[in-house]
């Protein structure tokens, strides 16, 4: 279905807070490589995420704690070669920015200018409040995330759904509020109930950029390598699979494998 849109040259912060505006959806994806970031924003995406997901699906790590500021960086960097139209957000990862706000703030300044990314994301509300106020006076604009944080998964002990209880629903409420006062320009809401993620999408004026967080928000974001279902032992119910490449990879990787071995590859036609 192909779905009536303004036609955006490049996607800024401001196109975003129009879309939600307008009532347009925004279609987010991770990428973290060159060749990855150019099939995507050609298709037309609003936003790459150069997330710390890296971690887990660039690098093999369990969880997105290892991955470094320079590892960031150099993945930030490649994507922005990349792309002509979308907005590019790169997190900041674990331990570049908890310290304080200084060890914040020398942080995104680093993503910004060695990568040339447009804008960065970091996990927690009033807690890093100081930090995203420090981020946001040096003019680097700011994306929140809220609900499941994965860099304190050591704090939750598993990925589950957050915000179940009232207490912690109040206080995700309290920290989008905070956000958007703040001056982010849009966050992103992971694995809470879908009709509180709407609530809090509807309560500010800012995008809400659902992950498991239902319908009722402003825009989607996945993980690239789940959606084109080159992982498949991950399986959560808000993951939905638009290729099954693991498959159609292991299908070609063995076909080549046999076309060698045979000697069936390279033909008469595919040499010099
Ligand atoms: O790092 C990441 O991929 C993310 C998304 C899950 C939102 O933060």
């Amino acid at each position: 279905m192909s779905i009536a849109k303004k036609e955006y040259k490049r996607i800024t912060t401001k196109s975003l807070v129009e879309m939600k505006r307008n009532g347009e959806k925004i279609a987010m994806l991770t990428a973290y490589d060159y060749t990855m970031a150019k099939i995507v924003d050609h298709a037309g995406i609003d936003i790459i995420l150069v997330g710390d997901s890296a971690s887990n699906v660039m690098a093999g790590h369990e969880t997105t704690l290892p991955i470094t500021l320079d590892q960031m960086i150099y993945h930030a960097s490649s994507v922005i070669r990349a792309i002509e139209r979308c907005l590019v957000v790169v997190d900041l990862p674990f331990g570049s920015y908890q310290g304080n706000s200084r060890n914040a703030l020398e942080s995104a300044i680093r993503i910004m200018k060695e990568s040339g990314a447009h804008s960065i994301k970091l996990e927690g509300g009033e807690e890093i409040a100081e930090s995203i106020s420090r981020i946001l006076s040096a003019g680097i604009p700011v994306m929140g995330h809220l609900g499941l944080t994965p860099q304190s998964i050591y704090k939750f002990g598993t990925y589950t759904v957050r915000a179940k209880e009232d207490i912690e629903a109040e206080k995700l409420k309290k920290d989008a509020k905070l956000l958007e006062k703040l001056g982010c320009f849009g966050l992103v809401l992971e694995k809470v109930p879908a009709k509180l993620a709407q609530e809090i999408a509807e309560s500010i004026s800012i995008p809400v950029i659902g992950i498991g967080a239902g319908s009722g928000v402003d825009g989607q974001v996945l993980v690239i390598h789940d959606m084109l279902g080159m992982t498949h032992e991950f399986n959560p119910r808000f993951l939905r699979r638009y290729l099954d490449l693991y498959s159609e990879m292991d299908g070609a990787f063995k076909n080549y494998i046999n076309d060698v071995k045979s000697g069936d590859f390279p033909s008469n036609e595919e040499q010099y």
